[in-house]
């Protein structure tokens, strides 16, 4: 048993240690609920996507009836793995290319080469040879599966997230990009950078965020920002005072075009237009509240004016509710915001800690029939990033000198914020309890 984790500590090992890699690859991932892809992905009968976890390769094909069915990856003659490409269409049957043997859409045999050579054999029978299948269930648009039979429904799994997040009608967003990276830092690390805003003020300087967020613990979830039920006085901090001496429609232009540009994501076109109208339409010196409350009518109409919806309970009070961002256990964390969201995997290396890959999504929302062919790039060297993401560039440039640093004799545990990290340690504290709860 290692040291136990507290809202003020996490162990080191955790990060480097390869027993504990292989007590989470033993305990925690054939255990959870894991975002595989999304649903717009899987469009129409026979459409498939390869979700690989760890070792697990997992096969999700859309099946004619319109509902989703998800088989593990392998060949039940002698263990090739089916599908190699990430994503596409399975055609007649999903086909062995070792010595042919073919599945039909539902995962039934469809053909076992020269099967009267087996004639006599035990358990050589349809129902045996069927590809195996996980449970599968979907959320706002997400296609989740499980790979433990006794896990509760998707709903409930989800607990409070899906109704704190209703109001952004994340079902309606589609995607825009999607990376998948290379990352020279084990998966907790690169995860927990996008859990918590507490390093936004050092790490993202050009953001002038003085903004305090607090977190908190949802059960094996958990979220941060502040919330119509957890409220918080913001502390008079001198950033946030020298901030409100400078024209508050300035900082809003310059962070939307900054973002826009960087990040390229969460602040999408019709933010961008928003901003600049609320320079061009309002007077210097407005009230704060009603600032905001124009930019929001404003970016309502920009919004509607593409022909995509504005979901109806979006309302600054919602957001307020539904948080800044959540950490969907074990490895999914999305932000959402008035144009779509922006959300974050990560998996591990199945034998290294020092790796894992590295998942982020922008999604956004259109008129039907406008949305954009997704754009899709592959990273396998992160440095390749820093020119692509200017903005994730700084949080990238983190990631190895910390896992770096962990290794070291002077470095003994995370003395995690227990304010504004609760998101970090309690993610920590639910992996503890699956590993070590038997012992
Ligand atoms: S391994 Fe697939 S048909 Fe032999
Ligand atoms: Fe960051």
């Amino acid at each position: 048993m290692t040291n136990p984790v507290r809202p003020d500590f996490v162990p080191v090992e955790d990060y480097i240690s390869k027993d504990f890699l292989a007590l989470e690859n033993a305990k925690v991932w054939p255990k959870a609920w894991l975002m595989a892809c999304r649903e717009e992905e899987l469009s129409g009968a026979g459409a498939y996507d390869v979700f690989n976890v760890v070792r697990d390769s997992i096969l999700l094909v859309r099946q004619p009836n319109d509902s989703i069915k998800a088989f593990h990856n392998v060949c039940q003659h002698r263990g090739r793995r089916l599908k190699e490409d990430a994503c596409g269409h399975i055609g007649k049957s999903i086909y062995c290319r070792f010595h042919g043997w073919s599945w039909n859409v539902d995962g039934s045999i469809q053909r076992v080469v020269r099967r009267d050579q087996w004639e006599g054999c035990p358990a050589f029978d349809d129902e045996s040879l069927r590809l195996p299948e996980l449970r599968v269930d979907t959320w706002a648009g997400w296609v989740f599966v499980t790979m433990n039979p006794d896990a509760p429904p998707l709903a409930e799994y989800l607990g409070e997230v899906p109704e704190r997040l209703a109001c952004y009608a994340l079902e309606d967003t589609r995607m825009v990009w999607h990376v998948e990276m290379k990352t020279p830092a084990n998966w907790k690390l690169v995860l927990n950078a996008f859990n918590e805003a507490y390093h936004v003020e050092a790490t993202h300087p050009q953001t002038n965020s003085s903004t305090i967020l607090p977190s908190r613990a949802a059960g094996i979830h958990a979220m941060f920002g502040p919330t119509m039920f957890d409220p918080v006085e913001l502390p008079n901090r001198p950033a946030a005072a020298a901030q409100m001496r400078r024209d508050l429609r300035d900082i809003v232009l310059e962070t939307t075009e900054e973002m826009y540009r960087d990040l390229q994501a969460m602040y999408l076109e019709p933010s961008l237009a928003a901003a600049r109208r609320l320079h061009a339409e309002t007077e210097t010196g407005a009230d704060p509240q009603a600032l905001g409350a124009r930019l929001m009518a404003i970016h309502r109409e920009e919004l509607e004016k593409t022909g995509a919806r504005w979901p109806e309970g979006l309302t600054p009070e919602a957001m307020q509710r539904g948080g800044f961002g959540w950490h969907i256990f074990p490895n999914f964390i999305i932000l959402p915001c008035t144009d779509g969201s922006l959300c974050y995997r990560t998996r591990p290396h199945p034998d290294n800690p020092d790796e894992c890959l590295w998942d982020i999504w922008c999604f956004g929302r259109f008129a039907p029939g406008a949305e954009p062919a997704p754009k899709r790039t592959q990273v396998e060297d992160y440095r390749d990033f820093f020119e692509v993401n200017r903005f994730l560039k700084d949080d990238l440039i983190n990631l190895p000198q910390v896992q770096q640093g962990m290794y070291s004799r002077g470095f003994r545990g995370l003395r995690t914020n227990p304010d504004q990290e609760a998101c970090v340690s309690n993610l920590h504290r639910v992996i503890h309890e699956m590993i070590f709860a038997s012992d």
